[in-house]
């Protein structure tokens, strides 16, 4: 027999019906569908319609924000009569941004360290303590709808936006990735997983068309996706500007019809990025048209209405998508916990969390002759260039966060918008190592002139040379130098003084030309807003390093599947003013991936190469050991294994699991295990079973092969600590 229908929804629909006030309409039901479909039918066609088109904020209506919603990328008009809030939408990957500080003058924000660099924690607990604080800062300003969650793998080390991504590994990425977005929305707001899929690169990225075929792309940028969406369970996917095998990937049925929702079953919504539709393409699984203005052509808007009127698409078609809406914003809370005008935020604590980040982040890549950490003894340090005396650097583009306390330095590159302006977080690495530093003098160069700085070198114990490539989004870096004469800065100063340490401040992966000349090295990305304390901290070693790499440092440009960036000959890629200019051809360009399902470390695997640092590299300032390895197979892998601390500090080690698939080491699961000196632990990691399959594409599902599987537990994919083999069970996986 059915359960009878609750009064209290017989009430509300009623209620609704006849338009009565808010507070009687949204009734505490906790069934999202069922309070998603009783809002839709309070709505009347022209509202439902409404709800699928964002705006850039102007100056008049529609696109005219309501009295006291803040400024920023976008938003959804609300409807007060049924109790829907205004959604308010923000870019929100490293914190709530504020492009140029220009968006909202003077509203600073928790600036994270960049995801490469949350990334290199390998720590989904820190990464999601960082999407929580982030999405607290959010809900304090008046945001709702977080566009964070960036999963796109780095396939392209010269990508403006690496900084916004986590790594080129599917699994590290998707994991991470969850957990971002889980962080987020513990604050009942909308996150969103991005940019999906294939936004490999910025040059040419509304034109491009990616290209893969179905097996590998599920099994690296599809498959990292899945697992975020699994995990951190986004209230919204944004789809892509480029064209995927052909097709928009906001108009990409195979991708937002067949994959998303057929096979791994989402129920949010899919909004657009920004500029990204072509046509009203609800029927291909677009729900939403993000961020319009008046005088676009309005897809979402009278043109879909044509096509209504017209028959071309159903008044099913749009409610289907109102529903996927409305049933995220009842499932996260948004309707049910209102996001505050402006709430007080606790600088303290969420400034100690970007610490953390960049604590755990901060990557050791080489340490010849134990140089680092400073010794107690040393009296006279020079530190060199890169703005070292006031601040660390972020990236630029949409995700930019103006630091909280303002930035410590901002620098308008000449020729370029507002949005590729370069701004530093106010941490002092120079003031923080003088404060670690009581009994030595520290100087300050400004590394302008090598020559200069080279002789000033030769007087130091110690020289610490700090050197940036800044990137951001709407364009990518012509090569993986180090642009403005800085490797002719480190050559001379590692040749003038032996004991040079590089501090890098980069987007992404650089070449190191003088790599052999300069004994220790440290990645440490984009740092944040305390970046310059979690440096001094680990030079000091009042924090062990603990990083490890989340991405491959190439030894040349020559060993990228793609030598050449593509596009490159079809864009200026040095201002990214030309990015958005119609392709002279009027054809847009496609981009191959010649490594295919071999992404990233897997690439230099398969075909033998020796990059210049390897995925999953990082040194501490103590030594690991492994022993007594135990392997179980049959339907699921996992190994377990011991790991102590050899050495005489606390540290942390990464300990990663590789397993070989038709010949190449995936990364099937990690540990991160904190020791004190001399304990040890038994560390037990699960693989994931789609990393160790292949997907079908004929049967529509993964298949794992029966039989004997070469294992590895390794500090890094070139550093295998233990090795066996496991035997496993043929199985299917559902996509
Ligand atoms: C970016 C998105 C961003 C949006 C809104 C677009 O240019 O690609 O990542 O969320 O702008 O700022």
């Amino acid at each position: 027999m059915p359960a009878p229908r609750p009064i209290a929804i017989l009430i509300a629909s009623w209620v609704i019906a006849v338009g009565a006030s808010a507070q009687a309409q949204v009734q505490p039901v906790s069934d999202p569908d069922t309070r998603a479909r009783q809002t839709l039918e309070a709505m009347t066609p022209q509202e439902r319609l409404a709800l699928l088109r964002g705006f850039i904020p102007g100056l008049t209506p529609p696109d005219k924000l309501p009295a006291g919603t803040p400024n920023s990328a976008g938003f959804v008009p609300g409807l007060a009569r049924l109790g829907l809030p205004t959604l308010t939408e923000t870019d929100a990957s490293l914190g709530v941004s504020n492009m140029g500080g220009v968006m909202r003058p003077n509203d600073g924000a928790t600036a994270l360290p960049s995801a490469a660099a949350m990334a290199s924690s390998w720590s989904p607990e820190l990464v999601e303590r960082g999407g929580a604080m982030i999405g607290a800062e959010a809900r304090a300003k008046g945001f709702n709808v977080l566009l964070a969650g960036g999963v796109n793998l780095v396939r392209e080390p010269r990508n403006g936006r690496n900084f916004e991504y986590f790594s080129e590994d599917p699994l590290l990425s998707g994991v991470l990735g969850g957990h971002a977005i889980g962080g987020v929305q513990s604050n009942h707001i909308v996150s969103t997983v991005k940019h999906f899929a294939l936004n490999a690169q910025e040059t040419g990225r509304t034109e491009l068309d990616a290209h893969m075929d179905e097996a590998s792309l599920r099994e690296t940028d599809l498959l990292a996706f899945q697992l975020a969406i699994e995990i951190g369970q986004p209230g919204s996917v944004m789809c892509a500007y480029n064209k995927v095998n052909t097709v928009y990937a906001c108009e990409n049925s195979f991708l937002l019809n067949d994959v998303l929702r057929r096979d791994w079953k989402y129920k949010g919504y899919v909004m657009s990025d920004w500029g990204a539709v072509h046509s009203p393409s609800i029927r291909q699984g677009l729900d939403q048209e993000s961020g319009t203005k008046p005088k676009d052509k309005p897809y979402f808007g009278a043109l879909l209405s044509q096509d209504l009127a017209a028959g071309r698409v159903q008044a099913a078609d749009v409610d289907r998508a109102a529903l996927r809406i409305l049933r995220s914003l009842y499932a996260l809370g948004v309707v049910d916990h209102p996001v505050a005008q402006r709430a007080p935020i606790d600088e303290a604590a969420h400034a100690q969390v970007a610490q953390d980040i960049a604590e755990a982040g901060l990557v050791l890549l080489k340490n010849d002759g134990d140089l680092l950490p400073i010794k107690p003894a040393t009296r006279r340090v020079l530190v060199i260039g890169a703005h070292a005396d006031v601040g660390v650097l972020g990236g630029g583009g949409s995700s930019q966060v103006l630091p909280m306390g303002g930035p410590a330095l901002t620098l308008d590159l000449p020729g370029e918008p507002i949005w590729h302006r370069k701004m530093y977080a106010p941490s002092s690495p120079l003031a923080e190592l003088r404060a670690r530093l009581p009994n030595a003098t520290v100087s300050y160069d400004d590394g302008t002139d090598p020559i200069r700085a080279a002789a000033a070198a030769i007087d130091y114990d110690l020289v610490i040379v700090f050197v940036e490539q800044f990137t951001a989004e709407g364009k990518d870096v012509a090569d993986l130098s180090l642009p403005g004469g800085q490797d002719q800065l480190v050559a001379k100063v590692a040749a003038a003084n032996r004991n040079t340490v590089v501090v890098l401040e980069s987007g992404g992966p650089v070449l190191m030309p003088w790599l052999d000349k300069a004994p220790a090295v440290v990645a440490a990305w984009y740092s944040g807003q305390r970046g310059g304390r979690a440096i001094a901290r680990v030079l000091t070693g009042e924090v062990n390093p603990a990083g490890r790499l989340p991405v491959t440092f190439p030894a040349s440009l020559d060993q990228l599947p793609n030598p050449a960036l593509p596009g490159a000959d079809k864009y200026s890629i040095e201002t990214g003013k030309s990015l958005y200019d119609v392709d002279p051809t009027g054809r847009g360009f496609i981009v191959t991936y010649p490594e295919g399902a071999d992404v990233g470390h897997r690439w230099y695997d398969r075909r033998g190469l020796k990059p210049l640092f390897a995925f999953g590299h990082g040194l501490s300032y103590t030594r690991f050991s492994y022993g007594n390895l135990a392997l179980t197979g049959g339907d699921a892998l996992s190994a377990s294994f011991d790991v102590s601390n050899a050495g005489a500090r606390a540290g942390v080690e990464i300990a990663q699991l590789y397993v070989r698939i038709d010949g190449v080491r995936r990364l099937a699961g990690w540990s991160r295990v904190d020791l004190e000196p001399g304990q040890t632990r038994r560390v037990t990691i699960q693989a994931e079973p789609r990393i160790l399959a292949r997907y079908d594409t004929r049967k529509a599902g993964w298949r794992l092969k029966g039989g004997r599987y070469v294992v590895e537990v390794s500090a890094a994919i070139d550093a295998p600590r233990l090795s066996g083999e496991a035997r496993l069970k043929a199985r299917r996986l559902k996509p």
